[in-house]
């Protein structure tokens, strides 16, 4: 019941897009940048991400229903892979270098990250808690912002958030 009121909020959110897109590419470089969102919002969506978007062009999403990890609980890096799981950040970010809706966990920390607002900026743990908890603040080159929901670092105990750095930083 529930998948099918996502699956009709997603198929409405994306009709909403296409229109948008339709209506909105008057510039080439508007097109392309339009399709890459475009894209992101459907990967999103198959994850089981809500997406919604506004009539300002503004996406906003929703975190996937929490689900069930059985990672053995040991250290903060193991509690962090159970947090992240259990958070819906696993729908969006791959571990294996991969990109997603989001970018791969894979070899983050203290590496060199490029963001639309220019860059480089270093992954450390400062800028990883931003960007779990404030992801607009700095997006990522290649990204779409208002993907990632806004509202981890309120749903998410500063324990947690501690737990999934050390969690991305055993992702070399
Ligand atoms: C709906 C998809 C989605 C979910 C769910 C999501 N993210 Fe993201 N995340 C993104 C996107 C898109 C970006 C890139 C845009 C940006 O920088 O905001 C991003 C960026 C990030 C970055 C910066 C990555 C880099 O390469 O610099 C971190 C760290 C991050 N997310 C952590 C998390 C954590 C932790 C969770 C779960 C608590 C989570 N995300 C859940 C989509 C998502």
């Amino acid at each position: 019941m529930r998948m099918t009121t996502i699956r009709r909020t997603a198929l409405l959110g994306l009709l909403v897009l296409g229109v948008g897109v339709l209506a909105g590419c008057t510039k080439d470089g508007d097109e392309a940048r339009q399709r890459q969102v475009e894209a992101q919002v459907q990967l999103a969506e198959r994850a089981g991400v809500k997406v919604e978007k506004a009539a300002d062009g503004k996406t906003t999403t929703e975190a996937p229903a929490a689900s069930k990890s059985s990672a053995p609980a040991a250290g903060p890096a193991a509690l962090g892979q159970k947090v992240a799981t259990a958070n819906g950040c696993i729908a969006c970010h791959t571990i294996d270098g991969k990109a997603s809706v989001g970018p791969t966990w894979k070899s983050l920390f203290e590496h060199d990250v490029e963001l639309v607002s220019g860059g480089p900026v270093k992954a450390d743990e400062a800028y990883l808690k931003e960007s779990i908890t404030n992801p607009n603040a700095k997006v990522v080159k290649g990204f779409a912002p208002n993907l990632m929901p806004a509202t981890f670092g309120n749903s998410l105990k500063p324990d947690e958030i501690d737990q999934i750095i050390a969690y991305i930083k055993t992702l070399k």
